[in-house]
């Protein structure tokens, strides 16, 4: 046993499913005069899987196990407040922001948006979002560990200082934008006042931007529709964007998700249109606004209309190899991935679960065709490239209990399920290049907006599923039917269904799934609805279901992880009006979850206008690492002016008045709200939770 231990890299056991920590703790617990067998025998070399070499190995002499799964503390109020706030006996202090110093080439951060592309490039990026924790070489990690992070978006209001706010057409503008996004690698330690820091000069910090080179993977490698003038081999894409929530492979590397890459994109052709595979990844020519087509002619439609299919992939960097290559693993498919869980199967086989967010979009998983081998890092190396692609139906069943139904994993392979080419479907390459058009045709089941995917990796087999809302389905015409503010021709709004069972889905919910034989790589599940989330104080189908009260009601829940010991933790990204459909939610918050009874109990709120999201732990459970995003931003937010003070947009009126809706986290100091890392821990040292 001791000598698996480095290579799980904190995250599960290749035959249980179980965190290996975990069950070396229980180990502990019952037999403690196993301890420094346990805790000292554990050497293993990590050798980077795309580059350098590296030893690890377990020390450290860890506290007794306490209970697993325990929830004991004081549940936390809603309120509408410009802090994090979590319950007594707690503490949660910020570690890493926005424009932090990553590079020791890196200036400080200024606070008044001036920095250039090349200073940005050096510092932390912008909307901190999906964050895994991976244990540092050579300890056990419960002290000093590797984080990765993604940069999700920039708010262009906030990034820039006046001067330089909306003219993308400055090139330069452009280029600190791209700088802005990507992922932070940072080395962290526990300082011995116990509280976190992270260290600049760290040789395993690293920053991946917009810009970054990045391999082509997997079956789209070299295919027609990757290539573009700049890399005609269609085999080298630059940068990765959107990166919204992220997972952990068993071997130790990151995987980071590519989301609403489709708004980076527009054009000023007054010819262009979109062909089919355009129009259903979302294009069109104004995208989201960032108008980087202006100062990029990479992001122009018309000018490379490839650019889009190298992006909406999964990226896998390995954080241990500061110099290693990251690489599009395009097996998993080409959609806008939330997050990427991955699990082994029974067989060692890796298994990467992936909801496509957007309204009316799939659940999709992959299954690796080699196997993992505990003992040897290498052999993950390359897993992730070949496979098959699957995507959910979910199917009504026999009714057992609360919402009981049963689904099967639809291949997504070419030549099966009419995915032939005279359906458009020439090869793999183009299914996993068009996997939301593979998807269609296979009859998997529209949701409610697929967020993250969370693994029990205390219960082989276990997973959840959090749908965050969707106002579009059921209730109202097809002409209505949008997809990134295009009417969708023909596309009829699909009607309510068990997995998806509210109209009018405000407030989301969260569906747990269990795969046949506790067996990951199995291609039929059940699944029920672990929790509707709702409102008390309203009527009906709005009240969410019967673990929803007034003590924990709460709107849109997004980021999902379940803990080494096994609770389920809820993170929300939804309306903080707390008026009207959302009276009494107050900000966006984080909740837990007992598994076992379906109780849910508020741990955390945020700062107004934030959203919280990405979550991870040191391997015993003591400290938690979490993100705030956009501060600030205006949304729902109830202090907006409706006097704009002669400016000609929310967003020009915020580049003028960078402190009118938060100074979280830096207060009275702040030049403007800035995302960042939050660390929690227990005063006491215990597990964050109990
Ligand atoms: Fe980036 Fe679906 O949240
Ligand atoms: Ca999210
Ligand atoms: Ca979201
Ligand atoms: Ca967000």
């Amino acid at each position: 046993m001791s000598d698996m231990i480095r290579d799980d890299d904190g995250v599960s056991n290749p035959s249980a499913n179980d965190h290996l920590h975990q069950l070396i703790e229980r180990e502990i617990a019952r037999n403690p005069s196993r301890r420094s067998l346990l805790k000292s025998g554990a050497t293993l070399g990590l050798l980077g899987i795309f580059g350098s070499a590296l030893t690890a190995c377990g020390g450290g002499d860890a506290e007794a196990a306490p209970v697993p799964g325990t929830i004991g503390f004081k549940p936390l109020a809603a309120n509408s407040g410009s802090a994090v706030v979590v319950p007594e006996g707690y503490v949660a202090e910020v570690m890493f922001r926005w424009g932090d110093p990553v590079l020791a080439s890196a200036p400080a951060f200024k606070g008044d948006g001036s920095e250039t592309w090349r200073e940005q490039e050096a510092q932390s990026g912008e909307n901190h979002d999906g964050i895994n924790f991976f244990p540092y070489p050579g300890t056990d990690g419960n002290t000093r560990g590797i984080l990765a992070m993604n940069h999700e978006y920039i708010n262009p209001e906030y990034f820039h200082n006046v001067a330089n706010f909306n003219r993308p057409e400055v090139a330069d503008n452009t280029k600190k934008q791209l700088a802005g996004h990507g992922v932070s690698i940072i080395e962290v330690r526990r300082s011995s006042t116990g509280k976190w820091e992270y260290v600049q000069d760290s040789p395993y910090n690293r920053r991946i931007t917009g810009y970054t080179p990045i391999s082509i993977s997997g079956p789209a490698a070299g295919n027609d529709l990757m290539k573009t003038a700049a890399d005609p081999s269609g085999t080298e894409a630059l940068g990765t964007l959107n990166n919204c929530g992220a997972g952990q492979t068993p071997w130790g590397t990151y995987i980071t998700c590519e989301e609403n890459f489709n708004g980076y994109f527009g054009t000023d052709s007054a010819t262009w249109v979109p062909n089919a595979l355009q129009g259903r990844y979302g294009l069109s020519k104004g995208g989201f606004g960032y108008n980087w087509h202006k100062g990029d002619s990479r992001f122009d439609l018309a000018v490379n209309p490839n650019e889009p299919n190298r992006f909406g992939w999964v990226v896998e960097i390995d954080p241990y190899a500061p110099n290693s290559k990251p690489k599009k693993r395009t097996a998993l498919g080409r959609y806008k991935h939330e997050n990427a869980e991955c699990v082994l199967s029974k067989a060692n086989k890796a298994v990467v679960y992936s909801g496509c967010d957007e309204r009316n979009e799939y659940l999709y998983k992959f299954v690796s065709n080699g196997s993992y081998d505990p003992a040897n890092r290498a052999s993950g190396a390359n897993l992730l490239d070949s496979g098959t692609l699957y995507v959910a139906r979910f199917d009504a069943g026999t009714v057992v209990g609360d919402n009981q139904g049963t689904g099967v994993w639809l291949p997504l392979v070419f030549g099966q399920n009419g995915l032939t080419a005279e359906n458009g479907f020439a090869n793999q390459a183009e299914v996993v290049i068009k996997a939301r058009q593979a998807a269609d045709r296979v009859g998997a089941t529209m949701m409610d907006r697929p967020e993250w995917v969370a693994a029990n990796r205390t219960k082989a087999g276990e997973v959840f599923l959090a749908c965050t809302n969707n106002s579009r389905r059921g209730t109202t015409p097809a002409s209505s039917n949008k997809v990134d503010g295009t009417t969708v021709a023909g596309s009829a709004r699909p009607a309510v269904d068990e997995a998806n069972p509210r109209a009018g889905n405000n407030w989301g919910h969260v569906i747990r799934f269990n795969e046949a034989n506790a067996d990951a790589a199995s291609t039929t599940f059940n699944w029920d609805i672990f929790v509707i989330a709702g409102n008390p104080a309203l009527d009906g189908a709005k009240k969410g279901s019967a673990n929803i009260d007034a003590s924990n009601t709460f709107n849109s829940p997004d980021g999902i992880q379940v803990d080494p010991e096994g609770r389920l933790w809820i993170q929300t990204d939804g309306s903080f009006a707390n008026t009207g459909d959302y009276i009494n939610q107050g900000n966006n918050q984080m909740l837990v979850a007992d598994i076992a009874t379906k109780k849910i109990t508020r741990f955390l709120v945020g700062p107004d206008g934030c959203e919280v999201t990405g979550v991870c732990w040191t391997p015993d459970s003591r400290a938690m690492f979490i993100n705030i995003q956009h501060p600030g931003e205006v949304g729902s937010h109830p202090n907006a002016p409706k006097d704009l003070k002669g400016f000609a947009s929310m967003d020009e009126f915020i580049a003028n008045n960078p402190t009118a809706f938060s100074r979280w986290p830096d207060g009275a100091s702040a030049g403007r709200p800035r995302s960042a890392t939050v660390v929690i821990r227990k005063l006491d040292g215990g597990v964050i939770g109990t």
